[in-house]
């Protein structure tokens, strides 16, 4: 039967929603419903305004309440639904038990690490019972997470199960995309998205609980958050913070957080039996194929996991097990091919959480992202080639890379235990028994340790924290490390000697860019090219994803994409792409014919709004100077110069600082004009260290550009020998030997 209640035509505001809550409570109404018996529905008498979820979201005008259906399922459709299939689904998971005792654990302690088995509930359900204790009246709930995807996912996985639209209630947050209102109340965002709040709010008052999530995974902004929010739970009594991971680094956290209590959710596994070659593979993508194949003709069905490094891996791999199975027939099962990676449309990510038709089988290729961060039900094998991509920092020469890694032993176990969570599983690893036992590492070594610096210590001085060496670290990064992050600040002007951040330091630092980047557009108000260096950053930002080229089209492809670049350089290249699609009033059909990739367009077009807004924020003023390219290149160059390099004889280029041989990527636009100078935008290693999007310049700009950082010498080129010499010590020797005595930001 259905109940109606009737509020008075009266104005109500969210806040009185609780009120509300009581009121249906005493009515056993809200009870019921908790319960997930009953639908509760709000809305205006004319139904237009119905509210889109059951809980506090009032639009302006509430006329009446409708509790209805008691023991009836209620229709996807109906808005203000929640679903009771879910509620129940909820109920099944293992930290459902837990519930009370977590929120009183969190009630009396300030700081709680939660270990848990990964899709035991952490991150779906914890927030929830937290929203659902009146955690959120306070202030909203954040929950990091390492990956875009994961916060992208998990954010849509809770709103669904509260009812809710995404980006009301429950948002998310990532660099360049905000899904959130101010309805909001349980917010995912990337780990990287919560340290730049600290820029705007210090002490993080808007927010009554964050949880470090995925705290295992150690990334970069991850372990600078936890001195951070280590530092807040000490001056703000009210806040509360939940650090959760997979694996058992617990008491190191707890060590950390001043023996923070433990609680340990028991996860059930069923037993995953591991395979491993007899010898080490040689193609490890060729032996993932045929292993997924091997699996799918001769194992009962189930679907399977395939680990591989990254969107290229994932799609190659995609096309060819497309193109293996299209002989099948139908004698052997459908396989259902599922790529996810962080660039893939949400309605495809979505694809790998359907659940498998009957009779049919499916395989998810993925990341990393698949070993801790997403659950996907119903996996029974992995297959686990060993492998992942990593940043890899020598802060001795301050060379950055890309590499595939083997993983650690812990990464390894993980992984196979994705096909053990909802029956007896298998696990296919392509490489020995013996380098798993005695070649893997025990665990990776966190990011911190491994990576370029200068973004998080431009943060960390935007914030204050002028003491770098002293700053509260769980493991602190190598000293060199720390020493070449200021030293890179330093020559890009954003930082001054004494260690402070400069005026150009504080305007890089409103960026969500990396320092060179930031740099690049700060400079941009100099040479008057705002207008074109913003669309450069927000196409570079966007990755490596700007152009496709079809398998059967190479030839067409390629020739598209070179029209763009009449030896002007990848940057301009860029730039030119963009105007073009704008002066086609940003036509899809145009990307289609010029071989460009549509979404990624659109996503370049939306940072580039942001980073326009963000440019006012710095008042540097849009301004277009098209006609004058060395302009932009200045620019460009401003920004990238510590990444110049220089050609050779043999074709092969060597770079100024830190003599290393490089080569121009074979993607490159200017790959066969072999400009004598150029700068380069960041550095891959395949077979060998090649430079990804280069602008060519002239030698004397870099002296021009940074003289503290580069002398005649250094750019020794005949066409500038009658250039006047420059005089004294270079600015950076002596400041350097400031730090070596121990005197600036260090100690
Ligand atoms: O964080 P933790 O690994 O403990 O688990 P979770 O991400 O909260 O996932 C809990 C459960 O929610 C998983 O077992 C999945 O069954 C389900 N889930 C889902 O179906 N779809 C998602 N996008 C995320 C989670
Ligand atoms: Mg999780």
């Amino acid at each position: 039967q259905e109940k109606r209640f009737s509020v008075a035509n009266r104005r109500r505001r969210d806040t009185e929603a609780v009120e509300m809550m009581k009121f249906f409570a005493e009515l056993d109404a809200w009870e019921e419903h908790q319960k997930g018996k009953s639908t509760l529905k709000f809305g205006s008498q004319d139904g237009k305004n119905a509210a889109e979820d059951y809980n506090y979201v009032f639009e302006d005008q509430i006329d009446f309440v409708q509790l209805s259906g008691i023991d009836e399922e209620p229709s996807e459709a109906e808005s203000g639904s929640i679903s009771r299939g879910l509620m129940e689904e909820r109920k099944t998971l293992p930290i459902y038990s837990f519930r009370d005792e977590l929120l009183h654990a969190v009630n009396d302690h300030q700081v709680i690490i939660i270990e848990g088995e990964t899709g035991c509930g952490k991150t779906t359900q914890l927030p929830q019972y937290l929203h659902e204790a009146g955690y959120t009246k306070q202030g909203m709930i954040a929950c990091t997470q390492p990956r875009r995807v994961a916060a992208m996912s998990v954010a849509a996985r809770v709103s669904h199960e509260m009812g809710v639209k995404l980006g009301h209630e429950v948002g998310y947050s990532i660099r360049f995309e905000d899904c959130t209102s101010e309805k909001t109340v349980i917010k995912y965002m990337t780990d990287g998205m919560l340290l730049r709040e600290f820029l705007g709010e210090p002490n993080l008052s808007s927010y009554s609980v964050v949880m470090v999530d995925e705290a295992h995974e150690r990334t970069l902004s991850t372990d600078i958050l936890f001195g951070l929010v280590k530092d807040i739970a000490r001056s703000r009594k009210d806040f509360k913070l939940i650090v959760s991971s997979a694996t058992l680094d617990a008491v190191k956290f707890s060590e950390f957080f001043d023996g923070a209590p433990i609680f340990r959710i028991p996860g059930h596994r069923f037993p995953v039996v591991p395979y491993y070659t007899r010898v080490p593979e040689a193609d490890y993508i060729g032996a993932a194929i045929s292993t997924v194949l091997k699996i799918h003709v001769t194992e009962p069905l189930g679907d399977i996991l395939l680990f591989l490094t990254g969107q290229e891996e994932i799609e190659s791999v995609d096309g060819m097990l497309k193109e293996r199975t299209r002989g099948f027939g139908t004698k052997i099962a459908e396989l259902i091919i599922c790529p996810i990676f962080a660039n893939l449309p949400t309605e495809l990510q979505a694809k790998i959480f359907e659940p498998t038709p009957e009779g049919a089988r499916k395989v998810v290729l993925a990341t990393n992202i698949a070993e801790t961060s997403l659950t996907i039900n119903g996996i029974k094998y992995v297959v686990d080639p060993g492998f992942c991509k990593t940043k890899s920092y020598n802060p001795r020469t301050g060379m950055e890379s890309l590499v595939v890694n083997p993983i650690s032993r812990a990464s390894a176990n993980q992984r196979a235990g994705r096909a053990g969570r909802t029956g007896p599983g298998k696990c296919f690893r392509l490489y020995t028994e013996y380098s798993y036992k005695h070649e893997l590492e025990d665990n990776a070594v966190p990011e911190i340790q491994r990576t370029n610096l200068a973004n998080v210590v431009l943060t960390l001085k935007s914030l204050g924290i002028h003491d770098l060496v002293n700053f509260d670290f769980m493991d602190p990064p190598p000293s060199e490390a720390l020493l070449r992050a200021l030293e890179q600040l330093f020559a890009l002007n954003a930082l001054n000697a004494k260690g402070e951040l400069t005026k150009t330091g504080r305007r890089m630092a409103e960026f969500p860019l990396d320092p060179m980047l930031s740099k690049m557009v700060v400079a941009s108000d100099k040479y008057k090219c705002s207008e074109e260096i913003v669309t450069i950053a927000a196409m570079l930002s966007v990755g490596n994803t700007i152009f496709y080229c079809p398998k059967d089209k190479q030839v067409h492809a390629d020739n598209a994409r070179m029209n763009f670049n009449p030896g002007n350089g990848d940057h301009i290249a860029l730039l030119n792409v963009y105007n073009a699609w704008k002066e086609m009033e940003y036509s899809t059909q145009w990307c289609y014919e010029n071989y460009v990739q549509v979404r990624s367009m659109k996503r370049a077009h939306d940072i580039r709004d942001q980073l326009e807004g963000l440019l006012q924020r710095v008042q540097i003023d849009i301004r277009s100077n098209p006609s004058d390219l060395d302009a932009t290149k200045k620019a460009i160059a401003s920004g990238f110069f510590p990444h110049a390099a220089k050609l050779r004889k043999d074709g092969s280029y060597r770079t100024l600082k830190n003599p290393q041989t490089v080569y121009i990527h074979p993607s490159s636009g200017v790959v066969r004009v072999h400009p004598r100078w150029l700068v380069y935008n960041e550095l891959v290693l395949t077979t060998k260290e090649y430079m990804r999007q280069v602008t060519d310049i002239k030698p004397e700009w870099l002296v021009e550009i940074a003289p503290h950082y580069y002398h005649l010498k250094d750019v020794d080129d005949p066409a500038i020998k009658k250039m006047p010499r420059g005089q004294g010590k270079p600015a950076l020797w002596q400041w350097n030997s400031q730090i070596k005595m121990g005197r600036v930001g260090m100690r």
